[in-house]
């Protein structure tokens, strides 16, 4: 059997930083507001010069170096984002125009639930065989979409980018299970009008036209509360574990009080749950891997721990994941791959069929 060891790990946050301070000059609100109903301290920010490329190049190039390969040793690079610097060409190539090699490139858009998607999508692909190594890449920008005299929305999100390299190995490592799901017709609950292809004329077509996010509050909240905790229970169980078996919950950084209720969901205490969006804000496709690192670095995360990724965002889509950390070498020049009782009864099963 074929596993997608994570054996690199990178992010990347902009400098500017907008605190719930900043926010108060701003529009209506106070930090004890939007502390308590989202528990947010401050966000980052893009300055003119970052962009999506910009920071999916600087994650991207940390987490090449921590598994020790280079961008010419993939075999495909994922983006997840739903902000794409350009729609043509794909983010996914205009990061391997940073980073060099010939990879297959492509972006793959599910907003928060993102980085959760790619990864699955990424681990099929060298499953099936097909590639070896595959790096994802979870980045967006969505404060260059937010309305900043709009204070339910304005609060919540930050920009970032995060990056594993996943690696084959026959050690069960890396994605365990996986459960992926959407209610498209809840899609105007969170979205983007007139960002892309089809700009209703209502909307008013001018150069200098910059679609704004619009979001359902409540609506979006009932919903991530139910699809994250069914989501991740769903995932550990096809994981063949228990809750007890999960050393640490990474979910998607936008309220504290939807983690609580994923974390309750899973019977885990918040000592077992990694939160930093007090730091970042909702970094969208971003947070997941970025949270991952933070843990990481901190030493919370151990070779053979289970972990579970949960996900909420635009779609609406939900993704979650149970994932067991580490335990792949470092990189040698060959995947991690050995000879398969499968491979060697093809090679007698062909023998046989020759020498008959
Ligand atoms: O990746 C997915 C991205 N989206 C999300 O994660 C959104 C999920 N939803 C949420 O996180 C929460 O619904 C919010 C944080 C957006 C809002 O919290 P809430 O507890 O659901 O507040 P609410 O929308 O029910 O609004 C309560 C009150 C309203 O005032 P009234 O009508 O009761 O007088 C709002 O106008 O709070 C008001 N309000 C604010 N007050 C101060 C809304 N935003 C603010 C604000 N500061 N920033």
């Amino acid at each position: 059997m074929r596993y997608a060891a994570i054996t690199g790990w990178g992010m990347s946050v902009p400098e500017r930083v907008l605190t719930n301070a900043d926010l108060e000059k701003m529009v209506d609100t106070s930090d004890e507001w939007i502390l308590s109903r989202t528990g947010i301290r401050e966000r980052r920010m893009v300055g003119p010069d970052d962009s999506t490329t910009s920071l999916s190049v600087a994650a991207a190039t940390q987490a090449l170096e921590r598994s020790g390969i280079t961008a010419s040793d993939l075999d495909l690079i994922v983006v997840a984002t739903c902000t794409p610097d350009q729609f043509l060409v794909s983010e996914a190539c205009l990061v391997q125009a940073e980073l060099g090699g010939t990879a297959a490139a492509f972006d793959l858009g599910a907003a928060c639930a993102g980085f959760v998607y790619a990864l699955s999508t990424a681990t099929q692909f060298i499953q099936a065989g097909l590639y070896d190594r595959v790096l994802v890449i979870g980045a967006d920008t969505l404060t260059r979409f937010v309305d900043y005299s709009d204070r339910s929305t304005c609060i919540l999100f930050g920009d970032g980018a995060g990056a594993v390299v996943l690696e084959a190995t026959n050690e069960p490592r890396g994605t365990l299970s996986t459960v992926l799901g959407a209610h498209g017709e809840g899609y105007k609950h969170l979205y983007i009008p007139g960002w892309g292809a089809f700009v209703p004329e209502s909307a008013g077509i001018f150069p200098e036209y910059r679609p704004f996010l619009q979001m359902n509050g409540r609506e979006v909240f009932r919903f991530a509360v139910t699809a994250m905790g069914d989501a991740a229970v769903e995932a550990v169980e096809r994981a063949g574990l228990e809750f007890g078996d999960i050393d640490m919950l990474i979910p998607h950084q936008a309220n504290l009080r939807i983690i609580d209720a994923a974390a309750r969901r899973l019977d885990l205490s918040m000592d077992k749950v990694w939160v930093n969006l007090d730091k970042y804000g909702n970094t969208s496709a971003a947070s997941i891997p970025i949270a991952l690192f933070e843990a990481e670095q901190a030493g919370k995360i151990k070779d053979g721990d289970n972990l579970v990724f949960v996900a909420f965002g635009g779609g609406l889509a939900w993704a979650a994941s149970v994932i067991r950390w580490g335990g792949v070498p470092k990189h040698s020049d060959q995947p991690h791959v050995s000879e398969t009782p499968v491979d060697e009864a093809v090679a007698t099963a062909i023998g046989a069929e020759r020498s008959s």
